[in-house]
């Protein structure tokens, strides 16, 4: 449009047949109105360039974030693991190490995937069979989408402590792990391992749990707060940061970090931890899991009224000194308390173990104190 403006002044021109008004008016700058149409035009495509390169920020992460997932989820998968048919379409992620009886079978803190055990179960391998799983919706175990209902979904929602332990079930069934097992797990890992063995006491012969969330924390408004108002947004902004690629850019840039770190983490675990850091199908699944968490709380609070562990189990419990490092003083005793005096009333066969110097994070940051609890602990 720029350019053919003057070209129909020339044509102008030379039907007056005046050369050098010619000239003069070739030299002569567009009259006003001329100049204020091209201006506009020029702000419109300057914003239209603009608009274009932010539609080119916002769009092309998100969509290589996407297309990396694609590739990284079929390459980085461990190897020795394997997908496993659960029924319904469903398949859960499982990696056993080792050989022997009893079979150690492991469960993750909330929202964490099977990797979080590494250290520990290249340890305990030594001396055992020990599988790591990760729950439907993270790691390797996709959700499939739902389009039946057996009994179970209409009883428990989907991730929470019921539906997990049902799942786990079929899991151990479909994999033909040997009975009995000793089943450990922290956090959320260990209200489903704590469902788990009051539901099927027959095949657990040891539970241990590993800073177990008490089930009565949610009555504590302190801790509803620091749950629902910290913890949850923080995993929510997570969710999506790795759904528009920013996580991605981050992680590249060095500004995020993945929490496994140390001599052991080989090169296929940071990426591997990366690659679930971007993946909001992941990050989806551990909202879902801390968001949950009361209602997993409140299942077995329920179980362990109506179903009792069978005394002919053995428990441990294994915990820090602290809940959490970085949190105040009050909510790591007040978790303590809780995690103490609860577990005495239901399990009152069970041995306590606190470590002193280490907190939540234990099992991926101070595994050899865990590994070495375990082993003295006689379960091996
Ligand atoms: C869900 O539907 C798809 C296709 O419609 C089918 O392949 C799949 O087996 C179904 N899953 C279940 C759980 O029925
Ligand atoms: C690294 O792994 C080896 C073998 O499992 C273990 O002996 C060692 O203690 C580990 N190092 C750390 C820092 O955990
Ligand atoms: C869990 O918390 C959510 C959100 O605060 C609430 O809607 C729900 O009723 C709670 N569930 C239980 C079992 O307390």
């Amino acid at each position: 449009m720029q350019r053919r403006k003057p070209k129909e002044d020339k044509a102008g021109d030379r039907a007056g047949n005046k050369a050098g008004d010619w000239h003069r008016r070739a030299q002569q700058k567009p009259d006003s109105s001329d100049a204020a149409a091209d201006t506009q035009k020029s702000w419109y495509s300057h914003v239209l360039s603009v608009g274009k390169f932010v539609l080119l920020l916002i769009f092309i992460p998100p969509f290589l974030n996407y297309a990396s997932l694609q590739r990284e989820g079929l390459l980085l998968q461990p190897e020795g693991g394997h997908l496993i048919d659960i029924g319904l379409g469903q398949k859960l992620y499982i990696n056993c190490k080792g050989a022997g009886q009893p079979v150690v079978l492991l469960d993750a803190p909330t929202g964490m995937s099977s990797d979080v055990w590494f250290q520990i179960q290249e340890d305990l391998s030594h001396l055992t069979k020990v599988c790591a799983y990760d729950r439907v919706g993270l790691g390797f175990s996709k959700r499939a989408p739902q389009n039946e209902t057996t009994g179970m979904e209409k009883i428990w929602r989907e991730s929470t402590t019921g539906r997990m332990v049902d799942d786990l079930h079929r899991l151990t069934k479909e994999a033909s792990l040997q009975k009995p097992f000793i089943i450990v797990g922290s956090e959320l890992g260990a209200l489903n391992v704590r469902f788990y063995s009051h539901i099927h006491d027959w095949e657990v012969s040891d539970l241990v749990l590993i800073d177990p969330i008490p089930e009565d924390i949610f009555k504590e408004e302190m801790w509803q707060d620091y749950w629902y108002k910290d913890v949850v947004p923080r995993l929510q902004a997570m969710q999506f940061s790795a759904a528009t690629g920013l996580s991605r850019l981050l992680l590249i840039a060095g500004w995020m970090q993945q929490p496994l770190v140390g001599l052991n983490v080989s090169e296929d675990l940071i990426r591997r931890q990366k690659y679930l850091l971007s993946n909001p199908a992941h990050q989806s699944g551990a909202v879902d899991e801390h968001f949950f968490l009361n209602e997993s709380a409140f299942q077995v609070r329920e179980i362990s009224k109506y179903k009792p562990l069978s005394s002919a189990t053995s428990v441990t419990v294994i915990t820090g000194d602290k809940y959490d490092e970085l949190l105040p003083t009050q909510i790591n005793e007040m978790v303590a308390r809780l995690q103490e005096h609860r577990l005495v009333q239901i399990y009152p066969q069970a041995q306590f173990f606190k470590i002193a110097g280490v907190d939540r994070r234990m099992i991926y940051r101070n595994p050899l104190d865990v590994t070495k609890h375990l082993v003295d602990s006689g379960h091996d």
